[in-house]
């Protein structure tokens, strides 16, 4: 499945499509480069998911949780030039395997292992004029399921 977007708040508008499709257990795996727009993509998962924070990017903290109206938690990673994960791999697997818990990972190179295969990749490609082409690939059921639910 594929969607491009022309603005960050399109992008945006998008994230947010998608949060309101989502019911616990997912992992979601953002690639793109620096810029793409996987941090904004995640604001936008978040008002669809009824969180009433701001999401700020983790990059220095590498993990921020957010909770959701409906009693479920976003966990943002980001493991931007991490060579290791450390402690934070035992930490990321709980959040991976936890129903209730909504895992979304940027520059999850580093913790591949650690993933389930049943994951949502969301692909995204700057374009010359800034738009952003997004690629969504299922891993499996429950992120068919999502992008079934998304067509
Ligand atoms: N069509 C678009 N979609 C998304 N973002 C856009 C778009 N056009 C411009 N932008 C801008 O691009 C930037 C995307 O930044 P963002 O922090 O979301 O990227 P990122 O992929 O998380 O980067 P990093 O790898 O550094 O964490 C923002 O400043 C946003 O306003
Ligand atoms: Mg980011």
């Amino acid at each position: 499945m594929q969607v491009v977007v022309f603005s960050d708040a399109e992008m945006r508008d998008f994230g947010a499509r998608v949060g309101v499709f989502l019911s616990g257990g997912e992992v979601i795996e953002l690639v793109g480069d620096i810029g793409a727009g996987k941090t904004t993509f995640t604001k936008g998962l978040a008002v669809g998911l009824e969180i009433d924070e701001d999401v700020q990017s983790p990059t220095f903290t590498i993990n921020r949780t957010y909770s959701t109206a409906h009693g479920l938690t976003l966990s943002h990673y980001d493991f931007y030039r991490l060579n290791d994960a450390g402690i934070l791999r035992a930490e990321l697997s709980e959040s991976v395997n936890d129903p209730n818990t909504i895992t979304v990972i940027e520059w999850a190179e580093v913790v591949a292992d650690v993933l389930p295969t049943d994951t949502l990749r969301i692909l995204i490609r700057t374009q010359a004029d800034d738009s952003r082409i997004i690629e969504l690939v299922s891993g499996g059921r429950q992120s068919q399921k999502v992008m079934e639910q998304l067509a």
